[in-house]
């Protein structure tokens, strides 16, 4: 945040500074939103107001402004509205310059919002939430988060509904009765119609309106990387409403803007339905992820490597979705969606037996949670094998995004690592050639949120605020002692041991938390002098005996 006089400024990610408006412009700002919406109708469009433009409300807010109808003209008048706060009001302006707010790997965000905003004029964006008495249909995509009190405790933790609630506030006070509001969120089972349609039904009562409103609920499963706005628009749907009323009008808006002819669209009988079914699918994928963590340890202390046990389960088509867990899970959904689903049993749906049997749910999301602190031993253990210590160690990460290839650090394995050797004394510096700024580490006292970073569960994380991302490898290897491969990036897939070596100036640990490395680098960089370790492969032990033999051959 910045301020000059009494002006108070939001900064963007790129650091353009952006003034909040005064309440003064708050008028002028409806006018000329209702003006454009007037336009709009005289085109028959109907309007649709997203709250929220985040990573995924903007993009949503994009699809829907693209859709067309039969006669093959566009449908809908998108208003993408956002609180004017200083962490996100930048997000309004950008936009209506038709500029993405959300970075992505995917060229298709940039262009389709460019499109929409410039050339078909069916997209704007603005902060004055009055333009919800505009609104033919409100699609809400604030966050929901879950907060955990405790590394590796998820039952301890809450789901965070304040922005959701308040959002439900502020539709409720200002939407005609006809409008429908589709949840979007991912929000803990019960939320849409035992929290949020109360809401809305109080706030149609204080203004006297005698309907029931249409609410309905429809999560995303968009996944960021190169087919990011494929994942929202083609891909396949759940939904349900309130009432057989919202349920038809949330089927019926669904098909008009996704593309529900070759990703059918599953309507459910109830939002309670919808909301598990998200729960539920993320919690299996983190169920099989950490799965695999008690294989991994397996696998490193008895000589097997994981990979190539995996791949050849694989070959059985019944068994093909099984994955290696690498360090740590994150992304924004598989670390928090399990904990909405165990908050909700007992504070939204009434129940006091849940530790009875949530089991694997709550273990699963803490094994996620904690694997990370296992590369840090890894690497201690290296530098050891080479007669170093970890403290003053120099050590470098290569990847700080959560998968491969996209530059999304949110709730990354990679910052657990960061924050552990960072507690054991190393000096740390990174590379990812997808990521420009980790937040998580410069701006640790308000990212995620105040009092929210994960450095409150480590000693001596201050100096952490000045940690940056480097982009030239060989730069960022000069002098290091340690090198974690923490994502498989394609960039890290073929390098060659010599170059790395050389680059480093001396032998060095290599950490593979990930399967990267294919055997014939991992005997390379031991015939090199270097030490090897590696997440969940045992068989390394083996190479390096070879390799010792081999040399002992040689004398
Ligand atoms: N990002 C993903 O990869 C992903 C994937 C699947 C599902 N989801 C779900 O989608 C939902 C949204 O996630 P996101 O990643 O877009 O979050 P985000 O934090 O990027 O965006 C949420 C936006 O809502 C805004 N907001 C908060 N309160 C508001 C209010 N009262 N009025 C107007 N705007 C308000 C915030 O300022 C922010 O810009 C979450 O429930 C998430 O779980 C996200």
């Amino acid at each position: 945040m910045s301020t000059a006089g009494n002006t108070v400024y939001s900064t963007s990610p790129s650091g353009e500074n952006f003034a909040i408006p005064p309440k003064e412009d708050y008028d002028g700002e409806f006018q000329r939103v209702e003006k454009l919406v007037d336009q709009a109708r005289e085109e028959n469009k109907e309007i649709v107001v997203v709250m929220g433009v985040g990573f995924v409300g903007a993009v949503m807010a994009a699809i829907i402004a693209d859709a067309r109808d039969k006669t093959g003209n566009h449908s809908k008048f998108v208003i993408g509205c956002q609180r004017p706060s200083v962490r996100s009001y930048w997000k309004i302006p950008m936009l209506n310059r038709g500029q993405s707010p959300v970075k992505a790997e995917d060229p298709e965000v940039d262009e389709l919002i460019s499109r929409c905003v410039l050339t078909n004029k069916t997209l704007i964006a603005t902060y004055n939430s009055d333009c919800l008495k505009l609104a033919d249909c409100v699609v809400v995509d604030v966050q929901c988060d879950f907060s955990k009190n405790d590394l590796g405790c998820m039952t301890t933790g809450q789901a965070d509904m304040a922005a959701l609630e308040a959002t439900m506030r502020t539709i409720g006070q200002n939407i005609g009765p006809d409008c429908l509001v589709l949840i979007e969120t991912t929000v803990a089972p019960g939320t849409t119609e035992f929290v949020a349609w109360p809401i809305l039904k109080k706030a149609f009562a204080r203004r006297e309106i005698q309907s029931v409103p249409l609410l309905a609920h429809s999560f995303e499963r968009v996944m960021p990387g190169k087919d990011y706005v494929a994942s929202i628009r083609d891909f396949w749907r759940v939904c349900s409403g309130c009432n057989p009323a919202a349920k038809k009008r949330v089927e019926k808006f669904l098909r008009q803007v996704l593309n529900t002819t070759d990703f059918p669209l599953t309507v459910m009988d109830r939002p309670i339905e919808s909301e598990t079914t998200k729960i539920v699918e993320n919690s299996y994928r983190a169920t099989i992820l950490a799965f695999l963590n008690e294989w991994s340890l397996f696998a490193e202390r008895n000589g097997v490597d994981l990979i190539k046990v995996i791949k050849a389960i694989k070959a059985r088509p019944t068994h093909s979705n099984i994955i290696f867990p690498g360090p740590g899970i994150g992304g924004y959904c598989l670390p928090k969606d399990g904990g909405l689903g165990y908050w909700a049993y007992r504070h939204i749906l009434g129940f006091e037996d849940g530790d009875s049997f949530f089991k694997i749910t709550p273990t699963a999301i803490d094994i996620n949670d904690t694997r990370a602190l296992h590369v840090a031993e890894l690497v201690r253990d290296a530098l050891r094998n080479m007669g170093r210590y970890i403290a003053a160690a120099e050590v470098l990460l290569c990847g700080a995004s959560y998968r491969q290839d996209v530059g999304d650090t949110r709730y990354s394995g990679s910052e657990l690592v960061v924050r552990k050797l960072t507690e054991m004394g190393a000096e740390i510096r990174v590379h990812d050639p997808y990521v420009e700024h980790w937040y998580e580490f410069e701006k640790q006292d308000v990212y995620p949120a105040p009092g929210h970073s994960w450095s409150r569960f480590f000693r001596n994380q201050d100096e952490l605020t000045n940690l940056r991302i480097s982009k030239d490898l060989s730069a960022a290897l000069k002098g290091a002692e340690a090198m974690i491969l923490a994502v498989p990036h394609s960039p890290y897939l073929d390098l060659d041991p010599e170059k790395v070596v050389k680059w480093a100036g001396n032998p060095l640990a290599v950490i593979d938390c990930f399967g990267i490395l294919t055997d014939d680098q991992i005997g390379h960089y031991f015939r090199l002098g270097c030490e090897v370790k590696a997440l969940g492969r045992g068989h390394i032990q083996r190479i390096k005996e070879e390799v010792r033999k081999g040399r002992q051959g040689e004398l």
